[in-house]
């Protein structure tokens, strides 16, 4: 989770820019850069850590120009080092950017045996050497971008700074956020508005797929299919506090957005994206390949995270699981094993009293405590003999949507760590995993564009009484969190079940009256659950389908809407697929005219039984 900043200016630029990625250290300081142009000419200046580092450089080397662009970086591929701090330039451009370029190893083999050398470990210095190579085939700069733009594959921003062009900035995105700022005849690029703050207040926010064309008095934005397209600006209060809605109405729906961002972050903190390894985190306090069991316990949305990365825990490192919520788990007196057991308490808020209490009761009974938390500050976090932050940054929206896939992150990475200890993965299958946990942020970013056909489905969903979700396998926790999403945030009564458990009681419920969202990606269990699909319609039931385009081609009843996602390998599906899960309950409540902040009788911070 990197910031990146542009500036067209009057006046030397260099300073404003450090301003502007101040305001964005919070996303990263593993090193800082600045480029500008002197003269036509492109210059650099790079250090490795915080910011004061670069600022202390630049105070000893200054730059001049008008134009810069500048990055605060959270290294995702290549360690912390000035050869790998952005910007990445080449002698026509340089490039600062947000996020990942998942093709980045292909693109790099071809270019190096195109002749072109590179200086770093980064996925992003194939993008400088991608535009340079259009440039070289007589592209002008904006055409050179629009040509490579469509190449890339995963969620990034970017910020574009080119050599003898003293008028120009070029900003794209595909995921991550970038926001326009518009000066008076000067322009800005920033990952935020807040970073913007100091130099003007009017923002435009560029859409998924946007890219956009800024001169000092104009900017030009254009769509993923390269057509002109207008985004307009607002005002957006001078000083607006670090965490805004951004373009959103609702903080949930700024933080279902972000989703591909913060997911980022996380991976970050647990894999190795070059060696496509998961780091081992606290292997000197916490050796897998010696636990019996793992007790999990937890309440709502993180209760259901844990069941999702029961699957993941059984299935990757054959270890056993026990689970339950906080509420029951703290007053069952629950034996637990004399020695190697390790519970697990996973907490946004890391405040919730029935998790406190049953960590309380867990560690009573001698068990290693691991908590996976969002804010590694709070109770739970402290009183835990180890912390496994999910750093999704502050979710402000009172249902959990960020958090919930951070928190899958966390456990993914977490049981492929497990299995390589316990001898159940080999290496090769620790990076085919890792490299599906790589793609997942470009996926939610594609998933997130099936927003428009949900926000239509909600409008019929509105007027349902009740609804059932079913799944299968990883499926299962999303039916019971798509249940819980819509419960709290609409008040339609709903419930989630097991596919196969539907014929043991709850088939007595279907009739037309009855939507019924299945959440089935094409995998080993889709067939049992078409089955299940079968039994609904053949009672009249409405079926909702979310799948992939080989789970809808397969599928043969007309199921009343399917959502299309994206085709993805089939073990980390949960979190792409809980996208469209958090859509319909917040498309849902909004067309009920519901508050889908601050939902009734719901508190984010649950600190009573
Ligand atoms: C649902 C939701 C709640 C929380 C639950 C636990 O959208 O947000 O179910 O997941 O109250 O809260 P934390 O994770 O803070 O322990």
């Amino acid at each position: 989770m990197c910031g990146i900043v542009g500036i067209l200016g009057k006046n030397p630029v260099a300073l404003d820019v450090v301003e502007a990625l101040r305001r964005l250290e919070y996303r990263g300081y593993d090193s800082a850069g600045v480029a500008t142009l002197e003269n036509g000419k492109l210059t650099r200046c790079r250090a490795e850590g915080k910011l004061r580092n670069l600022e202390t450089k630049l105070s000893k080397e200054p730059l001049s120009g008008l134009i810069g662009i500048g990055h605060t970086r959270w290294a995702t591929h290549g360690r912390p080092s000035v050869s790998n701090a952005h910007p990445h330039a080449t002698d026509k451009l340089a490039v600062v950017h947000n996020g990942i370029i998942e093709n980045f190893a292909e693109f790099r083999a071809e270019l190096e045996a195109d002749g072109f050398r590179f200086e770093s470990e980064t996925d992003t210095e194939v993008v400088a050497h991608l535009v340079t190579r259009e440039m070289n085939r007589g592209l002008k700069p904006v055409e050179a971008v629009g040509a490579i733009l469509p190449k890339l594959r995963g969620a990034f921003a970017l910020a574009f700074l080119f050599s003898g062009e003293e008028d120009l900035l070029i900003g794209a995105r595909n995921g991550p956020p970038l926001a326009v700022g518009i000066g008076d005849g000067e322009m800005y690029l920033g990952s935020d508005a807040f970073a913007l703050a100091p130099f003007t207040t009017m923002i435009a926010y560029l859409e998924d797929g946007d890219w956009a064309i800024l001169h000092r008095n104009s900017v030009e934005f254009r769509n993923v299919d390269g057509q002109v397209v207008n985004r307009q600006a607002q005002m957006v209060a001078a000083g607006a506090a670090l965490v805004d809605k951004g373009n959103h109405r609702h903080f949930m729906a700024k933080e279902i957005h972000e989703q591909p961002e913060v997911v980022t972050h996380t991976l970050t903190t647990y894999i190795d994206m070059v060696s496509r390894k998961v780091r081992m985190p606290f292997s000197e306090t916490l050796d897998w390949s010696k636990v019996d069991r793992l007790t999990m316990s937890a309440c709502g949305t993180a209760y259901l995270a844990g069941l999702t990365a029961r699957y993941w825990f059984e299935s990757l490192a054959r270890l056993p699981v026990e689970i339950d919520v906080a509420s029951e788990f703290r007053y069952r007196e629950p034996p637990m094993p004399a020695s190697n057991g390790v519970a697990m308490f996973l907490s946004q808020s890391g405040e919730t009293a029935d998790t406190l209490a049953s960590l309380r009761y867990a560690k009573s009974q001698n068990q290693t405590i691991l908590s996976v938390v969002n804010v590694p500050t709070s109770t739970i976090a402290r009183e835990s003999h180890i912390v496994a932050p999910i750093t999704a940054g502050p979710e402000i929206g009172v249902a959990s949507t960020k958090a919930f896939s951070c928190k899958l992150v966390t456990l993914a990475s977490l049981a492929i760590a497990a299995g390589r200890m316990r001898g159940v993965i080999d290496e090769a299958r620790e990076a085919e995993l890792v490299q599906e946990l790589i793609m997942l942020p470009g996926l939610m970013t594609q998933a997130l564009k099936t927003e428009v056909d949900i926000s239509r489905l909600a409008q019929r969903l509105g007027k349902a009484k009740d609804v059932l979700y079913i799944g299968r396998g990883t499926s299962f926790p999303l039916a019971l969190e798509g249940a819980l999403k819509l419960k709290e945030l609409s008040y339609i009564h709903a419930e989630g079940y097991a596919a196969g458990e539907l014929k043991h009681g709850p088939i007595a419920l279907i009739d037309e009256d009855m939507p019924v969202i299945v959440v089935a990606p094409h995998d080993h269990l889709f067939e049992k659950t078409a089955s299940n699909m079968h039994e609904v319609a053949a009672r009249g039931g409405r079926i909702i389908l979310i799948t992939d385009e080989k789970g809808a081609s397969e599928i043969s009843i007309k199921p009343d809407s399917t959502i299309i996602m994206p085709t993805m390998p089939s073990t980390f599906t949960a979190m792409v697929y809980a996208i469209p899960v958090q859509l319909i309950a917040y498309h849902t409540a909004l067309g009920m005219g519901k508050d889908v902040d601050q939902p009734r009788n719901l508190a984010k911070s649950v600190t009573v039984e």
